[in-house]
Order: C-alpha cells, then sequence, then structure tokens
C-alpha cells in the first residue's frame, strides 16, 4: 500500500493508517480543537465487531453500529461541491452484519445545526460543511438535520449520559459533525483515483475492479462503489471504532459488501450538471423557503430569522422584479425593515445567482442584517443592507 503523506496534524480523531494528501482540495486549515472528550481511554478500547466478550459500557464500544461507514456522493448533475472532490453524505452505523437501525431517538432530531454549530466554538466545521456537505437541492441545514436524526441519534458512544457532565444540549450532535468532517477529510476519493490515472471523463469508462484496485493501492483498503445509471454516484469507505465517536480511533476496514455498480461499462461523468437553483436561468420556484447564507436558520412566516421550521414562501415574477407572501400576508420592506402580514405593502424583489445560489435581493442589494444571531425560540428582525450587527445574504430554496 501507498499513502500519499502522513496527516500529522490530526489532532483528536485518530486513524489507524492514515491516508492523506496534501494537495487534495479538502486539505484546508484543519487544526480543530477537541470540544468534548469521552471518558474514554484509548489504551484499553476494544475495535468494534471484534469483541469476544460481551461489552457493558457503550460509551466507550459502538454498538450495535460498530461498523461505520463513512459514505460520499459523486453528484454531477445537479453538480455540487468542488469540481475536483467528492462530498459528504455521511457517516453511518451499520450492525456488524451490515443490517442496520435508523431514527433512533426523536427527542434529539435537532434543528438548526449550522447555529449548534457556530454557538459551540465549530464555526471551522461548519464553513468546512457548506462547501463539502452540500445537498443536491441546497438545502444544506434540512440534509444536515436528516443525516443527524436518521443515523447519529443510533451511536451508543453519543448518548447524552456518555457525555462530560455539564456538557451543553446538543454537545454530542456537534462531536458527530467535527468527527464525520474530519474522517472524511482522510479519505479524498477524488485524489486517490486521480493518482490512480482515473478522471472525470465524458468517454471513458471503467471496470468496477479498475477502480476498487486503484483506491485500494492508494488507501489500503476496498471501499464499496454505488452507481446510478451506470455512472458512479457513491462511495463508502467502511471502519471499526475503538473508543467513541467524540475521539475514538477509526480502524479502516474492507468493504464487507459490494455495492451497486456493474462489473463493466462504469462511467465517471465531470461535474458540468448545473449547481441547484441555476438549472432554469430567468425561472424562479414559486413556492420556496428562504435560508440564510450562514447555514443558520432561515425566515418564519412573519419574516424574521430563526432556526424555527421555516415558512414557504409564494412567489410571483420573475428573476427580475417579483412579489411574496407567507401565511402571515404580504412581504415588504419598509424603511430598512423586512417583513410579512395583514398590514404590509408588497414590494419587489429580484433574484441574483451566486454560484450554486439564487439570492434574494431588495433594491438590487443582496445584503441583509439582523442584531444577533437566532437560536432556540430567538428571532431576529430582518434588515435590508448591512447596517446592523449580524451581515448575510439569502438563498431562495425551491419547495
Ligand atoms: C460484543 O458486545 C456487544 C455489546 O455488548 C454484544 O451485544 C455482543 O454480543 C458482543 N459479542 C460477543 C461475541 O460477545
Amino acid at each position: 500500500m501507498m499513502y500519499s503523506s502522513l496527516l500529522s496534524s490530526l489532532t483528536g480523531l485518530v486513524l489507524a493508517s492514515p491516508f492523506f494528501s496534501l494537495n487534495d482540495p479538502t486539505a484546508q486549515l484543519f487544526e480543530r480543537s477537541q470540544l468534548l472528550s469521552s471518558k474514554c481511554t484509548t489504551t484499553t478500547n476494544v475495535q468494534s465487531c471484534h469483541n469476544t466478550t460481551v461489552q457493558t459500557n457503550l460509551c466507550c464500544f459502538e454498538a450495535p453500529g460498530g461498523l461505520l461507514l463513512q459514505t460520499q456522493f459523486w453528484d454531477t448533475n445537479p453538480s455540487t461541491g468542488p469540481s475536483n472532490s467528492w462530498t459528504i453524505h455521511g457517516l453511518w452505523p451499520d450492525h456488524c452484519d451490515t443490517t442496520f437501525s435508523e431514527n433512533c431517538d426523536s427527542s434529539r432530531d435537532y434543528t438548526g445545526i449550522g447555529t449548534l454549530l457556530t454557538n459551540n466554538g465549530a464555526s471551522d466545521t461548519l464553513a468546512f460543511m457548506n462547501q463539502f456537505w452540500v445537498d443536491i437541492n441546497g438545502a444544506n441545514e434540512q440534509f444536515w438535520e436528516h443525516e443527524w436524526a436518521t443515523h447519529g441519534t443510533c451511536m451508543s458512544t453519543l448518548e447524552p449520559s456518555c457525555l462530560p457532565s455539564g456538557s451543553v444540549k446538543g454537545a454530542e450532535a456537534v462531536a458527530f459533525f467535527q468527527t464525520v468532517v474530519k474522517l472524511f477529510q482522510t479519505l479524498p476519493t477524488y485524489t486517490f483515483l486521480s493518482n490512480a490515472g482515473i478522471t472525470p471523463s465524458s468517454t471513458k469508462t471503467f471496470t468496477l475492479s479498475q477502480l476498487t484496485s486503484a483506491l485500494k493501492a492508494q488507501s489500503g483498503f476496498t471501499p464499496s462503489l454505488d452507481c446510478t445509471s451506470g455512472a458512479l454516484n457513491q462511495i463508502s469507505w467502511y471502519f471499526n471504532l475503538k473508543g467513541s465517536i467524540i475521539d475514538g480511533t477509526f480502524v479502516p476496514i474492507d468493504a464487507p459488501e459490494t455495492g451497486s455498480c456493474p462489473s463493466t461499462g462504469i462511467k465517471y461523468p465531470l461535474k458540468t450538471g448545473t449547481p441547484p437553483y441555476m438549472q432554469a436561468p430567468g425561472a424562479l420556484p414559486t413556492k420556496a423557503t428562504i435560508h440564510a447564507s450562514t447555514g443558520v436558520g432561515g425566515l418564519l412566516s412573519a419574516g424574521t430569522w430563526s432556526t424555527q421550521t421555516l415558512a414557504t414562501y409564494t412567489i410571483s415574477g420573475t428573476t427580475s422584479s417579483f412579489t411574496m407572501t407567507s401565511s402571515k400576508g404580504n412581504c415588504g420592506v419598509s424603511g430598512t425593515t423586512f417583513s410579512c402580514g395583514s398590514g404590509v405593502s408588497l414590494t419587489t424583489f429580484s433574484a441574483v445567482a451566486s454560484g450554486s445560489n439564487l439570492l434574494l435581493a431588495s433594491g438590487g442589494s443582496t445584503a441583509f442584517s439582523s442584531d444577533g444571531t437566532p437560536s432556540g425560540s430567538t428571532v431576529f428582525t430582518v434588515f435590508t443592507g448591512s447596517s446592523h450587527s449580524n451581515d448575510y445574504t439569502l438563498t431562495i430554496v425551491s419547495s
């Protein structure tokens, strides 16, 4: 096996066999401090799915989900993320026999993941997620909430009772997102393939054994590959874990199952598809939610900024001039205050394409600001322009 380079600055999360490449786009910054520590001692940690006796402390032994999959997408149409990187799907705790549990604790289905990360010192993780953990329809916050609720709540080592006393509500979800990001950064699938001379192409096809042997030669381990219509779409890198998801050691293993790709004729398409929101230039969704650019919440029906469930806005007009209503009534700007309600006069807005986002603009400007960042039941008035302390843009997401 051959490692491009060893990442020595990776703190907290430890890989038994780290693989990493420094010219990879995911190799940004990452010197994150450990915000939480488990109370597990790494020297005595038994490897998940390899115990020969019943383990009783499931805060330090991941069970029943001891077979962990770090899944990544290659989304080309719409295309998401950088053209030279796969993107994060999630981290899934399969049982040792590859069956799995999902949605294990609805009382911990957190909303406002962006706010939770910002408020808990993990804004570097959030910034990375905004680039590399992106939803195919642009609804990143909902995607993160889904990944946490569906998979994160099933991890035994992230049970709230396993956290140090005094941990804030949601601290275990912060640890989950930090760990997934750090693990993903050690798995540069695009670079592994390109180092082996396999790059996206509109004409070439590959055999499954070409792809898996290239990935094994680069990383030391065989992942599983899923295809959609004969084209690569997803990869799963498999691990067992010694200790806790929070700060344990991920031990890479060969995939115990094969994915859905055929054995020959596999396409690896270029990311040439139009990103979300720009698929019909000039066209606007007629029903949309409006999200803050920071990944923190969006607009409620009264037009305030919140991390609660976002309102659906009805949009009529074209990108250069449209009006909006919510269940509360007309939406408009009075002075610099944006609001929606029965006494509000409609004002016109426009939409501006920015990368893969369609941004809301008032008076031609996409700048909005508030006096704080919402969390829990605290909401903030939205003002046009950036004269208030917290600046952001607002993304229109079709719903
Ligand atoms: C390993 O530990 C888990 C969790 O306690 C338990 O369910 C399983 O039966 C153990 N396996 C063996 C072979 O003892």
